[in-house]
């Protein structure tokens, strides 16, 4: 199964897909967790991309295809994956596409995390105050919106013409959420 997980800054992406990991044995491909990977192990890419992800900008699509094609070359893709974080714009949904037609793998399913804006901006202040995440200042919270509203909302469109698209819910309970999630892929399996 392939399924990304659609949603804005703080709608649950990470929290769902490291629930769906673990309870359906999928592998959870995060750029945005694969960036900070990175610049963690102070790589040419990480320093590259550190000063776009702290002003709450895209990284080149270049680079992160760069960088997923590497994470998808691992045999264990075979298990199913769950995208977190891309594709974030049309190009990128449509290499996206034609990576995995290669790998004759396509999106079986993409599923949309919907939260409004003022539960994302309370979820982010709050992480804020516990991880400290360099991308979650005020400023950068509200610039990671608008980026989400130009360049990735049409990718929750380019979805739905594909008829792929489940609309979830994202508020309330973790579990709540996954839930409707699980429900969403069984319905969709049959
Ligand atoms: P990325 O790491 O993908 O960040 P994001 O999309 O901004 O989303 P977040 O990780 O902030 O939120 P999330 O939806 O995962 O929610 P979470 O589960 O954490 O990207 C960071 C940056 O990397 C980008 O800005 C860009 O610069 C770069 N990048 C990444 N991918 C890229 C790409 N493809 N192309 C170009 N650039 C790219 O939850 C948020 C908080 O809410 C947590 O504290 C959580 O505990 C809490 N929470 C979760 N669920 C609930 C709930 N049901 N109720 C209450 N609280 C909840
Ligand atoms: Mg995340």
């Amino acid at each position: 199964m392939r399924i990304v997980l659609l949603g804005a800054p703080g709608s649950g992406k990470g929290t769902q897909a490291t629930l769906l990991r673990d309870r359906l044995q999928l592998v959870h491909v995060s750029t945005g967790d694969l960036l900070r990977a990175e610049k963690a192990a102070g790589t040419p890419l990480g320093i590259e991309a550190q000063a776009v992800m702290a002003r709450g900008e895209l990284v080149s699509d270049s680079l992160v295809l760069n960088m997923l094609e590497v994470r998808l070359a691992k045999p264990d893709i075979q298990a199913g994956v769950i995208f977190d974080g891309y594709p974030r714009n049309v190009t990128q949904a449509r290499s996206l596409d034609g990576l995995l037609a290669k790998l004759k793998m396509p999106v079986q399913h993409a599923i949309l995390l919907d939260v409004p804006e003022s539960a994302l901006l309370a979820r982010l202040a709050e992480r804020a105050r516990k991880e400290g995440r360099v991308d979650d200042t005020p400023a950068t919270i509200g610039h990671r919106l608008e980026v989400y509203r130009d360049a990735t909302e049409p990718v929750v469109d380019y979805y739905a013409r594909a008829g792929l698209l489940t609309r979830v819910a994202g508020q309330g309970t973790v579990e709540d959420i996954y839930k409707q999630i699980a429900q969403a892929i069984a319905d969709r399996k049959q």
